[in-house]
C-alpha cells in the first residue's frame, strides 16, 4: 500500500523567497503543493532582500501570494552583509521547524545564503531553475547559481542545456530533474488577468493623448550592476533608448537601483520628454500587460527573456551573455550587449520586419510546478522510507 509521503517526512516543505524574481517561481509551486493529494505542510518563509511596496507587496498582491509565514527582514546590504545576515536568520527558523525539505528558487543572494544554512544542517535542499549558466562570474548571480547546484540535493531544470552545465561541474545526473519552466506557469495562470498598458499608464498619471499606446511602444528594463552602476555605461545605454523612442515610443520601469544612479549621475535629461514614460517598478499584472502589448521589450532581466519567449514578443537583451540560451536558440530574444550600433540595428529590424516570432520551449507549458511537485512527493517518500523504496 502507497503511504502518505507527506505525513512519513519529517516536517514542513519550507519554500524560500527573498527577491521579486522569486515570487512569480514560487506562487505555482504553492499552488502545486496545496493541489497535491495529499497535500503536505508547507511554510512560505521571506528573507526580505526586497522589501519596499513596489518591489514587494504590488508583486504578492498581483501574484496571489499568501502573506510569509516568516520574515526575516534582512534590507539591503553588501553582497557580504546580506547573505550574512540571511544565513544567520536563517537557522533558528530551521530548529523551530524541521523541514522536511528547503525549496529555493532562481539565484539571488538569498538563494544561496538559505542553501548553505541548510545542506550544513542536514535538511534537503531543492534548487528550481538550476544549472543555468552565463559563464560570466563577474556578476553575482551566477556565484549563486554555481555554488548552489554544488550542494542542494534536488535540482529542478527548466531546459536540457542546463544538464550539460551541471555534467561539466561534475554534478551526478541523478540530481537533476527537468520539469520545465515554473515562472511561464505563473504567466500562464495569470495573462487574462493582465492589466492593460493604456491603463497602468493612466494610473500613473499619463493619458492617452500624451503616450498613446494603440500606435505601438517598447518597455524597458535595466537593473544588473554591469549596466547601470557607472556613469559611463549607465549614461550611453539611456542615450540609445533615447535614440529607439524617437521612433517608437518606451516605457521604462525603474528599478530602485537604477533610479538611484540616475540621480547620483545627473542623467535625467537622458529620460526625460513626451517619448519616454518613466515609471516605479511594476506589478506583476502590470508587466504582464506591458510586455503582451509591446513591439519589443529591451531589458537586461533574466526573466522577461523567457516571459517575451513564451508571450512572442520580440526581446533585445543588453547583455553580453545570457544564462538563458534556450530564449535565443528557440525564443523571441537577440543578445544586444551594450554597443550602440548593435542595439539600434536589432531594434531597426523589428520595427522593419517585426522581429524574431520563435516557439514555445519543451515544457513551459503550464504544468511545471505539478511535475515538481509530484517528483518531491516521490523523492521526500523514498527517503522516508527507505525499506519500502
Ligand atoms: C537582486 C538580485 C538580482 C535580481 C534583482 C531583481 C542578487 C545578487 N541580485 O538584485 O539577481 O535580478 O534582485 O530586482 O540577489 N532596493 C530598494 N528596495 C527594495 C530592494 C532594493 O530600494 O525593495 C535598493 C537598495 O538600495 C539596494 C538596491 O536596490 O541596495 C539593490 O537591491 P539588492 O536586493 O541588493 O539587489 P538587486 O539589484 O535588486
Amino acid at each position: 500500500m502507497m503511504r502518505d509521503p507527506w505525513l512519513s517526512a519529517t516536517g514542513p516543505v519550507l519554500c524560500v523567497v527573498g527577491a521579486r524574481p522569486n515570487f512569480m517561481k514560487m506562487a505555482p509551486i504553492l499552488r502545486a503543493l496545496a493541489a497535491h493529494d495529499p497535500s503536505p505542510p508547507a511554510l512560505l518563509v521571506h528573507t526580505g532582500q526586497h522589501y519596499d511596496a513596489d518591489m514587494n507587496d504590488q508583486l504578492f498582491l498581483g501574484l496571489g501570494l499568501p502573506t510569509p509565514d516568516v520574515n526575516l527582514e534582512v534590507g539591503s546590504g553588501t553582497h557580504a552583509v546580506q547573505t550574512a545576515e540571511v544565513m544567520r536568520r536563517f537557522e533558528p527558523v530551521l530548529d523551530a521547524h524541521r523541514p522536511s525539505c528547503v525549496l529555493v528558487v532562481g539565484d539571488v543572494n538569498s538563494t544561496l545564503a538559505c542553501t548553505l544554512v541548510a545542506v550544513k544542517k542536514g535538511v534537503p535542499v531543492a534548487h528550481v531553475e538550476a544549472g543555468l549558466r552565463s559563464f560570466d562570474r563577474s556578476m553575482p548571480e551566477e556565484i549563486n547559481r554555481v555554488l548552489t547546484d554544488q550542494i542542494a540535493d534536488l535540482l529542478y531544470t527548466t531546459e536540457r542545456a542546463a544538464h550539460e552545465n551541471l555534467a561539466r561541474e561534475g554534478v551526478d545526473a541523478s540530481r537533476a530533474h527537468f520539469v520545465g519552466n515554473v515562472m511561464i506557469d505563473s504567466l500562464l495562470v495569470n495573462r487574462p488577468l493582465a492589466v492593460p498598458a493604456a491603463e497602468t499608464l493612466r494610473r500613473a498619471g499619463i493619458e492617452p493623448s500624451a503616450f498613446d499606446v494603440t500606435r505601438g511602444y517598447g518597455v524597458v528594463t535595466l537593473h544588473r550592476p554591469a549596466n547601470v552602476d557607472q556613469a559611463d555605461t549607465l549614461g550611453p545605454l539611456l542615450a540609445v533608448l533615447r535614440d529607439i523612442s524617437e521612433r517608437l515610443p518606451l516605457v521604462l520601469a525603474l528599478h530602485p537601483r537604477t533610479r538611484a544612479n540616475i540621480e547620483r549621475f545627473g542623467l535625467h535629461c537622458e529620460v526625460s520628454g513626451q517619448r519616454i514614460a518613466v515609471l516605479p517598478p511594476q506589478g506583476y499584472l502590470e508587466m504582464l500587460g506591458l510586455m503582451s502589448g509591446a513591439t519589443l521589450v529591451l531589458t537586461d532581466s533574466g526573466g522577461m527573456q523567457e516571459e517575451t519567449t513564451a508571450l512572442g514578443v520580440p526581446c533585445l537583451t543588453l547583455r553580453e551573455n545570457t544564462e538563458r540560451p534556450i530564449t535565443i536558440e528557440q525564443g523571441t530574444n537577440t543578445l544586444v550587449g551594450r554597443d550602440r550600433g548593435a542595439i539600434e540595428r536589432a531594434a531597426d529590424q523589428i520595427l522593419s520586419g517585426g522581429g524574431k516570432r520563435g516557439r514555445v520551449p519543451e515544457f513551459w507549458d503550464g504544468r511545471a510546478a505539478e511535475r515538481l511537485v509530484a517528483h518531491l512527493a516521490g523523492w521526500l517518500a523514498r527517503r522516508h522510507q527507505p525499506a519500502e523504496a
